[in-house]
């Protein structure tokens, strides 16, 4: 799993576009009173909430205890625990399987893992609705982020997964989910924060690529890399920076 530090705080103050966004995945899973779902990497409950409001009954787990603490502050009536997704083991089968921006934290190798433990999870009619950052997802910041490192003898980490859909449906398939939708498309995402969003995004989502970073570097970096990407991710007028989300959203169920 992911050493990113994670400030539940911030992360709904700041950076409220997550939830926002995954509104769309919602709609796609469309929830029924009633049917029981797992919300998989649930954060600090803003979707796992807006399920329940469904009439859905659902259970969020993340593996950062201070999101879990934070979701469970927030929504005291809906269950929340901390749990590893690749070894979570639920009491009862779940109608339905739902993730937003969570998938791409867990790394490469212990996908089929996780793939398995949703499928071991589902109803045999049962649904597994996700959207993860896809192939190219953030590629912009994450070359500027690693030029400016490089530039100053740092070697950065691999802290994130973005899959493609040639690379991902044979995964879903090999553990018993078969795809019956995907896209993986481009999201280009407004950062709240104006002309200081870049380097909030970066300090609150990229943690580990500076890992073993000293203070000062630290900040002559963010400096670099708003200037290599202001020609291309700065809009000057409306002081805002624009990250080149992509998105790889699919649905899947057991196979019969
Ligand atoms: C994403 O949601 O695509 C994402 C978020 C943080 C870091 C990298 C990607």
């Amino acid at each position: 799993m992911s050493d990113n530090e994670w400030d539940p705080d911030d992360y709904d103050s700041s950076h409220g576009f997550v939830a926002a966004y995954g509104e769309d995945v919602v709609q796609l899973l469309d929830p029924q009173p009633g049917e029981r779902v797992l919300d998989l990497g649930c954060g600090t409950g803003t979707l796992t909430a807006e399920i329940a409001d469904s009439g859905a009954d659902i259970v969020g787990i993340d593996a950062t205890a201070a999101m879990v603490e934070q979701a469970s502050e927030r929504y005291p009536d809906l269950q929340f625990s901390v749990a590893d997704a690749r070894e979570y083991e639920p009491d009862k089968p779940f109608d339905a399987v739902f993730s937003n921006a969570a998938l791409h934290w867990i790394p490469d190798e212990d996908h089929d893992a996780v793939l398995s433990m949703v499928a071991d999870a589902l109803d045999g009619d049962g649904r597994f609705v996700a959207e993860l950052g896809g192939r190219g997802n953030v590629a912009q910041i994450e070359r500027a982020v690693r030029a400016e490192l490089d530039t100053r003898g740092y070697e950065a980490g691999h802290p994130w997964y973005f899959p493609s859909i040639g690379e991902y449906a044979p995964r879903l398939e090999a553990n018993g989910l078969e795809v019956t939708e995907a896209a993986l498309f481009d999201r280009p995402t407004a950062l709240d924060g104006g002309e200081a969003g870049l380097r909030e995004w970066v300090e609150m989502f990229g943690d580990d690529l500076f890992d073993g970073v000293g203070g000062h570097d630290h900040e002559a970096i963010l400096s670099g890399v708003e200037e290599r990407l202001r020609p291309t991710l700065f809009d000057p007028e409306t002081e805002t920076w624009t990250a080149d989300y992509r998105r790889l959203r699919f649905v899947a169920a057991p196979r019969q």
